[in-house]
């Protein structure tokens, strides 16, 4: 029954934030931060296994080879989540689980594995969102060039084929790519993450492949499955200048431009930025970019998946009085090196990144605003705290409050008119935090490594209540 205070009937009457009937009550995980069996079924290594094992590299020396273990604990790890009563569950396939060394004939018992994941859902009555790659490249095509490379767009594309062949019937939510900022810029530029390359000039290239794969990915969805609903996951951050002064606007402008226009504007209005490509001029003169590639990578979408957590607010280079307070070495942000990240002084989780719920409204105001009028879902959104487990039990009053934030945030943009579908939790269970590894906890359930026993925090309770209700307490 609607409700005459609230037009889009979002307040109900007994006074809590409701949020629209059939919203997406999810959780999200990766293959190589939760699987393990790094070793088994055929599986062959990707650039993080080799990347995990390369010291220096990860935390500790952590690596992925056992993770949550969840390539042997899957069904419980399905009931869990049907305890939490979740309706959605994102996870991506591991590419060298089922198509070993990237190119070539499927590997049989990869793909089981994720149908058995796929028909185990659907028969607790959710729904299986599939990310086709969540950052863990076929070791053998980083090593004749990796994304930097043209070629491994065209073998994405293939390997989209061969996962659509084997769960195109049953899965109806795809998501090409995780984060592609992250993997070329990190991956490529700064080099923290796999496959530890630093060159700018690579990242840049690397990040127009990872568009043309997804591109090709999806006109080759679309032609095997005209029903999928098909989409790319971004992350995203508003970029607010220190100050107002017109040189911290226009460095703002600058990272706003690396972070995020980067692959907003080509996926969604098929072109880059003249000022971004101006700004990488001394980078790279797009050479790699050929014609029609820019057609392919704005294939139309179903759907767009933002990934949240923070805010850069920037400032304009130091004067080089202050030559020591430049960044050194190799950078996530080529061309734009000099550019400060200023904190503000407010609470930060422990990934020291600060909570700033209003950057989600603002994000997901301006992607539907700016860019598209596309279902948008919060495809992740979570922090990372420390955890005790004592007596058994995990409280997270800090994680809990997180979610509550930037929940009546997604409902604060739904209520502004933003087509606000669905909210993914990051993350399901505590898992391998990439060059972190385990020593970051984002799970809403504490995962015990010394014995795989999995503990559902006060958060994890929480969600179980809000999903319950449809909503928060006013
Ligand atoms: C984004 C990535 O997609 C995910 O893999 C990672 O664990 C979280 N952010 C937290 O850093």
């Amino acid at each position: 029954m609607s409700n005459p205070a609230s037009p889009l009937g979002l307040l109900d009457p007994g006074r809590q934030l409701a949020f629209p009937p059939g919203f997406r009550w999810g959780a999200a995980t990766a293959a190589y931060q939760i699987e393990g069996a790094a070793h088994e079924g055929g599986r062959t290594p990707s650039i993080w296994d080799t990347f995990s094992h390369t010291e220096g590299r990860t935390v500790a020396g952590h690596t992925g080879d056992v993770a949550c273990d969840h390539y042997h604990r899957m069904p419980d790890d399905v009931r869990l989540m049907a305890e939490l009563g979740l309706t959605s569950y994102r996870f991506s396939i591991s590419w060298p689980r089922v198509q070993p060394g990237g190119t070539g004939p499927a590997n049989q018992e990869g793909l089981d594995f994720y149908r058995r994941l796929v028909d185990e859902l659907l028969a607790h009555g959710i729904e299986p969102w599939l990310t086709l790659y969540h950052w863990d490249l076929a070791q053998p095509l980083e090593d004749t060039g990796g994304w930097p490379a043209r070629d491994t767009a065209g073998r994405f594309a293939d390997y989209a084929q061969l996962v659509a062949d084997a769960l195109g019937d049953r899965v109806r939510y795809w998501t090409t790519l995780n984060e592609p900022w992250c993997s070329a810029f990190l991956g490529y530029g700064s080099g923290v993450h796999a496959p530890g390359r630093s060159d700018g000039a690579d990242a840049v290239r690397a990040g127009h492949h990872l568009m043309l794969g997804h591109g090709l990915a999806v006109q080759a969805l679309r032609a095997s499955r005209p029903e999928a609903q098909l989409g790319i996951t971004l992350n995203l951050y508003p970029v607010t200048p220190a100050t107002d002064a017109d040189s911290d606007i226009d460095a703002a402008r600058r990272i706003d431009g690396l972070a995020n226009r980067f692959f907003l504007d080509p996926v969604l209005r098929g072109w880059y930025p003249a000022d971004l490509t101006a700004d990488l001029r001394r980078v790279s003169d797009f050479g790699h970019v050929r014609d029609g590639d820019l057609e392919i990578i704005s294939t139309p979408l179903d759907l767009v998946g933002v990934n949240y957590y923070s805010r850069h607010v920037v400032a304009a280079p130091v004067p080089l009085a202050e030559p020591e307070a430049y960044w050194r070495g190799p950078s996530c942000w080529p061309g734009s090196e000099d550019v400060r990240f200023v904190t503000r002084g407010i609470p930060v989780t422990d990934m020291d990144w600060e909570i700033d719920a209003p950057g989600l409204v603002e994000t997901l105001e301006r992607v539907h605003r700016d860019y598209t009028d596309l279902p948008l879902y919060v495809t992740e959104n979570g922090s990372a705290f420390v955890d005790r487990l004592v007596d058994g039990r995990v409280d997270d009053p800090e994680r809990l409050a997180y979610f509550d934030a930037h929940l009546r945030a997604a409902h604060a943009a739904i209520s502004a008119g933003v087509p606000l579908k669905g909210y993914f939790a990051w993350s399901l269970l505590d898992n391998f935090e990439w060059a972190f590894g385990y020593t970051k906890r984002f799970g809403m359930v504490y995962v015990d490594y010394d014995n795989q026993a999995r503990i559902p925090k006060s958060s994890a309770r929480w969600y179980a209540d809000v999903i319950r209700r449809n909503g928060l307490a006013a």
